[in-house]
Formats: C-alpha cells, structure tokens, sequence
C-alpha cells in the first residue's frame, strides 16, 4: 500500500499546481482538526491560535454543526434560494435579525464570502441613498474583490498591480491611538479623528454624494486597532446628521470574538447595516448583510443574489453555530479568555522591550511589536520570525497591520485551559528566543 503523502510531498504539489498568490502561513497540511487543535499529514499536533483566520469560534469540528451539515445533507443539499425556498434561510435570517444590534425592524440576506457580503452592503448602501461615494479607512480590510480591495487600505500585497480600483472611494484616517494619524493624545484629543469626518467632507468628498461609510469596529488585518469609547457614537451621529449609511464590518469581529456577539455593541451604536461571514458558518462558506429593513428592501427584485448564496448546509451550519453559543455560554468564555489573554500579555510587555502595544476586546487581542519603543519602529521581520519559531514549536498564530509586526489571538472559544496555557508558554518561550 502506498503511504500517506507527507507535507512535505503535497508541498511539492503545491508548488507544482498552485500558483504563489493563496498565501501559505505555515507549511503544514492538515489531517484532522478538533476544537482548538489541530494535526497535520505527519502527525504534528498544533494548538489553533488562528482558527483558520477568525473562522472556527465553535471550534474545529464541532459535533453538533458536524450533525447539522450531515443531516441537512441527506435532505438536499442546494436548489437555489432563487428557484426553491428553503427554511433554514429563513430561520437563520430570522435570528440574525433578531442578534444584529439595533432597535429596528431588519432584514438580512446571505452570500459566500467576506468580501461578496461587503459588495452586497455597499450596493444596498448606494441603492437606498441614491448616492455614489462610500467612505473607507485607513488600516481597514474588507476584501479581495475589485471593490472591496479598493476599500481595502494596505497596497502591499493586497494591491499592488491590480488597479485600476473602482471609482467613488475614499478613505479617511482611523482611531489609531498608538501612532495616532494627527499626532494628537487620547483623551485630551477629544477623538479629533471622529470630528474629522466633517472636515473630509470639505476637502474629500461631499457629504450629499456618500452614500456609506464602511468600518470594521476593530480592525482585523489591519492591526486589531481598538478605537476609544468615544469614537463611533461621535462617528455616527456625523453619519446621520447627513443621511450616510453606517456599515459595520464585523467579519472578523462578530461572532462572539470580542466578547459580545458583535463588536459594535461595545460602543453602544446601533449601525444601519452590519456585514458578517468567517465565525458564522464555523468554516463553511457563508456571509450575511443585515440591517435595516427599509435599506435592505429598497433594491430591485433580482438585483441582489447569486447561485450559492445561503446554501441550506452553510444555513444549518450558521444555524448550529447560534445554538453552541448559547448551549457552552461562548461570550462570557470569550471574555474569560480575554482576560487571562490581557494579564498575560501586560506582563510580557514589562519583560520584553519589543512589545509597543497590547490592544484589543474578549479574545480579540493583539500585540504591537516594536524596535524601539520611543520611535515605535515596526518590528516586522521580529513578528515573521516570532510566526514561525511558534508553529515550529506547535503553534499557530497569525500577525496583522499595515506593518505586518502585531501578532493576534484568533482562537477558537472552546480552546481549554490547558491548551491555552500551552499555547501562551509557546508565544513567550519564542518572544524570548527573538532576544537571544
Ligand atoms: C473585516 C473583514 N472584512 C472582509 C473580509 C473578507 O472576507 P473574505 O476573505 O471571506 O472575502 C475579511 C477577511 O479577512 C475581514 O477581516
């Protein structure tokens, strides 16, 4: 009998058949993956600080989305919610109305991915107010669709000889306190970058021709930039001063990640229309738009859909993931893992020189690493190096920013305490080889 490939035989294949652009972290093939670990073709176990990117909040495998995909599958498994309904559809559209922020009456559809969800925002968005423009930021990530990498800031790799971008996107400053964009202090700033939306509409775009502005209320690749409280009720009374939809990006930060179900409820707003895909489905693809119900009704029949979207297995996955998060109290766990995650982290931050920052919500947290603390230098070839010391000792762990130097914690919330210290004595032992 032939052996099993190895990972280093599929690399080979990889390497053959794909080409450099999918991106690879670790040079790892998976085997089989289970709550927060993770074993690969040559028998490596890896405790998941990554989740498959913000993906696996319920953790690998979950037994009870497993049922769920498996039982959905033996029903049927796609007719097109365009030429059969089905009502899965309409119960996960029902809860997520029900979950999104906001005391209004919603609506909500269903795409595949991320950036499909956000392009579906943004014509809801244009449709509704009639108005072209669509504000973005600075640090913000939403995709890699022309539009959504226009949206999307950081050029290297995501930009870079794919222009020309699509036109009527602007992009303003974000609440970046640790390299605050207008050299201010917070509080004593009084969120000058919130106010600056004003000024924006004098010297960027005019205030009657946008018709959203779009934010993710951490950011994800960006960096996990943790705006202050003050910053998206000063940004959204802006917003409705001129009639501008607010788009919150919660595809990273949904889904229980920040410790509440979605980002944005920390800062006690309630956005027009609110975008969530990755956690959702617990790894397969689906992406929702809800919001509010006279915006996401205002397009024409027919103008929003596509084959996939709200596949009835991805609905059922969705659909077992809601109920997990009730079942095992997943947002208080968020919170509990955030918490060990923030005193951990603060003590690393008097040891290690390196570490500039430690920002972020719940298990949403990151680290800024620095070369000097006074300049606040990037340290981006340490955060590379500090990736890959960790998976070779069994950890996987993913770096963010502009400057690619902050390393995140995208675990899954059932990770236990065991593999969770495990994985916090991989970080530290490798921070403090990088000072060897
Ligand atoms: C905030 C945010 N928006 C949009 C996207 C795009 O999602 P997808 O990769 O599923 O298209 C991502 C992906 O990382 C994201 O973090």
């Amino acid at each position: 009998m032939k052996a099993s490939p190895t990972s280093e035989d599929l690399g080979a294949m990889r390497k053959r058949f794909v080409p450099q652009g999918p991106f690879n972290v670790t040079p790892y093939f998976v085997d089989r993956a289970k709550g927060a670990l993770v074993y690969d073709v040559d028998g490596r176990e890896l405790v998941d600080f990554a989740g498959g990117i913000g993906v696996m909040n319920v953790g690998h495998s979950h037994p009870k989305v497993v049922a769920a995909i498996k039982e959905q599958a033996e029903k049927y498994t796609h007719t097109c919610f365009h030429i059969v309904m089905y009502e899965p559809y309409m119960r996960l559209a029902e809860r997520l109305c029900a979950l999104i922020p906001g005391h209004f009456e919603k609506m909500a559809m269903f795409a595949n991915s991320g950036a499909e969800a956000v392009e579906n925002a943004v014509k809801v968005a244009r449709h509704y107010t009639k108005r072209p423009a669509v504000i973005a930021f600075e640090n913000g990530f939403h995709g890699r669709t022309l539009l959504t990498m226009t949206l999307t800031s950081k050029i290297k790799p995501y930009k870079l000889g794919f222009g020309p971008f699509a036109p009527e996107v602007y992009r303003m400053p974000y609440a970046y306190c640790y390299r605050c964009p207008l050299g201010l202090k917070h509080p004593g700033c009084d969120v000058a970058c919130a106010s600056y939306l004003n000024d924006f509409f004098i010297t960027h775009v005019a205030a009657e021709s946008t018709a959203a502005l779009i934010v993710e209320p951490i950011t994800g690749e960006g960096g996990f930039i943790t705006p202050p409280r003050e910053y998206f009720p000063k940004l959204i009374e802006i917003c409705r001063q001129h009639g501008i939809v607010f788009i919150a990006d919660e595809i990273q930060t949904g889904m229980g990640r920040t410790g509440k179900m979605f980002a944005i409820e920390h800062w006690g707003v309630e956005p027009d229309l609110v975008t969530t895909a990755k956690s959702l489905a617990a790894g397969l693809p689906l992406s929702a738009v809800v919001g509010r119900k006279e915006m996401m009704d205002a397009p024409q029949v027919g103008g929003l859909g596509g084959t996939y979207g709200g596949n009835p297995l991805c609905c059922q996955a969705a659909l077992a993931v809601l109920d997990v998060f009730e079942e095992e109290k997943l947002l208080e766990k968020s919170e509990r893992i955030g918490r060990k995650l923030r005193d951990r982290f603060e003590v690393w931050q008097g040891e290690f020189e390196m570490i500039g920052d430690v920002r972020g919500m719940g298990a949403m947290m990151g680290l800024e690493l620095v070369r000097d603390r006074e300049k606040k230098v990037p340290a981006s070839d340490e955060a590379k190096t500090l990736v890959r010391l960790c998976y070779e000792k069994g950890l996987i762990v993913l770096s963010c920013g502009n400057f690619s130097n902050v390393i995140r914690t995208l675990m899954p919330l059932v990770i236990t305490d065991e593999q969770l210290e495990r994985g916090l004595s991989i970080m530290e032992e490798s921070l403090a080889e990088l000072y060897k």
